[in-house]
């Protein structure tokens, strides 16, 4: 089983759009059952208000016809570390505040998710800048990269 657990800031625009996109990518290849995919938030606020996917992040799946569930915000957890093989951040203050809640990267398992790609960059915060067109060509191009890179 290969456990990759997806993380942006607020865990309701970037992070469910890539477990959802990877989630369809590996079902299209008949690997669902090799994986294991969740995602996680750094930050707490939106877990304590129950809150659910962002309706941009929604549109743009309905938009593209990715089928998905709904998912609920978590903050990720000290124990999410031994728990997951890949640990794969959508920018680089991410991966600063990963590691400020889980300690070192002693297995090396975070990672940016376009640093997969040959263009490595963050995938911008749709929050801000509302361009969830702009994030789903990111998340796409990020996943279909991870997915290679794992040679399956
Ligand atoms: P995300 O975007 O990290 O891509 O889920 C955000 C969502 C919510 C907030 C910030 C970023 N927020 O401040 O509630």
């Amino acid at each position: 089983m290969i456990k990759v657990l997806f993380v942006c800031l607020g865990n309701i625009c970037r992070s469910p759009m890539a477990q959802i996109i990877f989630e369809n990518m590996v079902k299209e290849l008949g690997l669902e059952n090799k994986f294991e995919i969740d995602s996680a938030g750094t930050e707490g606020y939106n877990e304590l208000c129950n809150a659910g996917i962002h309706r941009g992040t929604k549109e743009i799946l309905r938009r593209k016809g990715v089928a998905f569930a709904e998912h609920y915000s978590r903050k990720i957890r000290q124990k999410d570390y031994e728990y997951y093989d890949y640990i794969i951040a959508m920018d680089k203050e991410n991966i600063d505040d990963i590691k400020s809640i889980i300690g070192h990267d002693k297995d090396k398992k975070i990672t940016r998710l376009l640093d997969y790609t040959n263009k490595p960059r963050n995938i911008k915060d749709p929050w801000y800048t509302g361009n969830f067109d702009e994030t789903y060509e990111d998340v796409v191009e990020g996943c279909e990269a991870f997915l290679k890179s794992l040679k399956l």
